[in-house]
């Protein structure tokens, strides 16, 4: 009797490769995104009354060329990237609520740190994933884009829209950061575990401080 030993790897379909370096790309393009938008959020801070941030807004919605302006291609790529990050990482996450409940319960039970982490980008990107398409909303069906319209909102109850949304988004950008680095050996994990830390701490106080200055803007009129 023949008996086949066949030792050869089972082949990686390409599509896996290619999922892998999609998710990459569509995170690290997000994440400088993020960062650029916080940066942009932050030129509140200057000049009176967020002069400096109406100024910026003000060129970012000129319009270029057919009533088109950098804040439209702006909303378009990032939306489009969302949708495609979104896309890429949902393929790998079992469909069926059994299934899930199954990885869930083996990965914790591993206590294998990086599968933990799996499971926590797959739930703030699922939340993070809604937060993003209203606030893209909020912001693009009520043009101008205004340091005293932000306030106004930021007092009138929107606060509570951002807290939970900012301390999710610093979760993911520390968590993907250092996963993304480990995952493709681009850093060892001494350097990438600080590394994430001070992007999740420099988001959230930058983001705090950017929300405490349109809470605390004086509106014209009063609130
Ligand atoms: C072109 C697209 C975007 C524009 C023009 C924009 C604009 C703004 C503006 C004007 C604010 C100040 C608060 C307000 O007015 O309500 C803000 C805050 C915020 N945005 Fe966006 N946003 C965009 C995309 C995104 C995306 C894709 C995310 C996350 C996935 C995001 C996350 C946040 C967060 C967390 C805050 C509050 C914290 C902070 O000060 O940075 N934004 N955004």
């Amino acid at each position: 009797m023949v008996t086949r030993t066949d030792t050869r790897p089972r082949s990686v379909a390409p599509t896996d490769a290619y999922i892998d370096v999609g998710e990459m790309i569509s995170g690290i393009l997000l994440l400088f995104f993020i960062f650029f938008h916080l940066f942009f959020v932050a030129t509140v801070l200057f000049g009176g009354r967020g002069a400096v941030f109406n100024t910026l807004a003000e060129w970012f919605e000129t319009d270029l060329i057919w009533g088109i302006s950098l804040a439209h291609i702006a909303l378009a790529g990032v939306a489009a990237l969302i949708l495609a990050h979104a896309i890429l990482v949902v393929s790998r996450v079992p469909v069926r609520l059994q299934d899930q409940w199954e990885v869930l319960k083996r990965g914790t039970l591993m206590r294998h740190f990086d599968t933990i982490l799996w499971f926590l980008q797959v739930a703030t990107g699922f939340l993070i994933f809604a937060f993003a398409f209203a606030h893209l909303w909020h912001i693009f069906t009520d043009l101008p884009i205004q340091a005293e319209k932000s306030a106004e909102g930021a007092q009138g109850g929107f606060l509570w829209f951002y807290a939970p949304f900012l301390l999710l988004l610093s979760i993911h950008i520390g968590a993907g950061f250092y996963r993304i680095m480990i995952k493709w050996n681009w850093m060892s994990r001494s350097i990438a575990v600080p590394v994430a830390w001070f992007l999740f701490v420099f988001y959230m106080v930058v983001a705090i401080i950017n929300m405490t200055i349109f809470f605390k803007m004086p509106i014209e009129g009063g609130m």
